[in-house]
């Protein structure tokens, strides 16, 4: 929680609007906890606007991978750049998006969205709330809402300050199928719009599939495959012989 609330309340200015997506570059990253090494001579780069999935076991070093971007934690060794910058913290274009919702409770569904409360916070957050499909939910409680609402709030409290990179750790893990691919509609939609650049991790292949332009496997630390989904959008879940395939492919790897 209060990682989430440091995050949004550093916000850019209300003029800002999404500069098309953020660039990241890892060059011999490695991440150790005293003597376990998660991520090992890690390379990776990522181009503005691009949607990649990395998909791996549990342990396998996503949420590293993912921390060590959103600035939540420094390299052991190598150099991580965001924007062409070395990361230093939490970057205010940057938003981050869990599996669950960590919204506060004792506040309004459009206070917990316009949380940094900026200039012309309630109208960003009723324009927000619409895009996520939430329109006339502002004054609901958080515990009236369902766990498919409750992330898509959460999901519009990520792209209020309109970032240029969204990192999505396991969001939608938590929800039933229906509500996830409703999810992944959603999402899909709002990234072909804003064209931020967005790092998913997931261990649902499918998922993968059915949203990135990109998918890698992280395994021990290290890249054992990395593909592009040459898929048309919108993409309808396992609908076609050629996502079958990519997820077949992906399977093998992990
Ligand atoms: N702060 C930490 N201190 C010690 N070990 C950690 C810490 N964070 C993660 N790890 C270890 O690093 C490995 C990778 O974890 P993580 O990146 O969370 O994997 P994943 O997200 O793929 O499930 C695990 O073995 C985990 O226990
Ligand atoms: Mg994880």
């Amino acid at each position: 929680m209060a990682a989430v609330q440091s995050v949004s309340i550093d916000s850019p200015p209300a003029s800002a609007t999404s500069t098309g997506g953020l660039p990241i570059s890892l060059a011999g990253v490695e991440k150790s906890f005293s003597r376990l090494t998660v991520l090992k001579h890690f390379n990776l780069t990522i181009k503005p606007g691009q949607f990649v999935a990395v998909v791996g076991r549990s342990g396998g070093g996503k949420s590293t991978l993912l921390r060590l971007i959103a600035g939540l934690d420094r390299p052991t060794a190598g150099q991580v750049l965001v924007d062409q910058k070395p990361v230093e913290g939490l970057n205010p274009h940057v938003r981050l998006l869990f599996q669950e919702a960590r919204l506060v409770p004792w506040q309004r569904v459009v206070e917990n969205v316009g949380i940094a409360r900026g200039h012309n916070w309630r109208q960003d957050a009723l324009a927000t709330l619409s895009d996520v499909g939430l329109e006339g939910r502002e004054n609901d409680w958080p515990s009236v809402l369902s766990g498919g609402q409750k992330q898509r709030v959460a999901l519009a409290r990520a792209l209020v300050s309109k970032p240029s990179l969204l990192l999505l750790d396991e969001p939608f893990g938590a929800l039933d199928a229906l509500t996830r691919i409703e999810m992944h509609k959603l999402l899909d939609g709002i990234w072909r719009r804003r064209g931020f650049t967005t790092l998913l991790i997931t261990h649902d292949v499918a998922e993968a599939v059915a949203l990135a332009d990109r998918v890698i496997v992280l395994r021990e630390g290290f890249i054992a495959l990395d593909i592009s989904i040459d898929l048309e959008r919108p993409r309808r879940e396992l609908a076609d012989a050629r996502a079958v395939e990519l997820q077949r492919q992906i399977l093998e790897a992990v």
